[in-house]
């Protein structure tokens, strides 16, 4: 999957495209940059090598969109200035659903279009997988995003449906584990 957007002057202004193994350096990156956004700048605990073990094996356990852009206009390089890390679940009520993760632009790429290409693409991913919705979390003080979403018809389960977010953490999964 690639796709290349151009400007009005023919010139290309981003690609989106399947990451690649190497691309977990660049993916840890934005994942930090997306959650000192969201204020949990040392929540991310993941490395280059989880990265690198856990989404491409011969089991993924996530997939991942990344946008470039030209980079330095002299040479060919590019950057990776946005990502999309997603995979698939199932609910015993519809079936399969895409769930998109994580989603981040850099900063002074935003209002480019990136990232409404990007959902474009999750979305005709899970429409050829046959998903019946994708699933994904925003927090609500994240205003700009809940708007984003809200703008292209997303609906707010927990306020329609009152779901709650709730987890075992790590030393509760180890003494449920541990019970006998
Ligand atoms: N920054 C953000 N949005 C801008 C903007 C700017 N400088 N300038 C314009 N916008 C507007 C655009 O006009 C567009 O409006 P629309 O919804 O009416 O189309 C919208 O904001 C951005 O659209 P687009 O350019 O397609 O998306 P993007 O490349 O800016 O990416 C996000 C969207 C949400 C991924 C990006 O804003 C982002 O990374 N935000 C911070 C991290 C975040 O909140 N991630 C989501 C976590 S759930």
């Amino acid at each position: 999957m690639c796709v290349s957007i151009l400007n009005n002057h023919t010139e290309k202004v981003f690609t989106i495209r399947n990451a690649t193994a190497h691309d977990c350096d660049d993916i840890l990156r934005l994942i930090k940059e997306l959650a000192d956004y969201e204020h949990k700048e040392n929540a991310v605990k993941l490395t280059e090598k989880d990265l690198l073990e856990d989404g491409f094996g011969d089991h993924p356990y996530y997939y991942c969109l990344i946008a470039e852009v030209p980079g330095n206009p002299d040479d060919q390089a590019r950057s990776n200035v946005g990502f999309a890390m997603y995979y698939y679940t199932y609910d015993p009520w519809v079936g399969k659903v895409l769930y998109l993760e994580d989603f981040y632009v850099m900063e002074p790429y935003r209002g480019l279009g990136i990232g409404s290409e990007m959902l474009k693409k999750l979305c005709q991913e899970a429409v050829q997988r046959q998903c019946t919705c994708m699933h994904f979390l925003v927090m609500s003080q994240n205003k700009a995003s809940v708007e984003f979403y809200r703008r292209r018809g997303a609906t707010d389960l927990s306020n329609e449906e009152g779901w709650h977010l709730f987890t075992f953490t790590e030393d509760n999964l180890k003494r449920m584990a541990a019970n006998q």
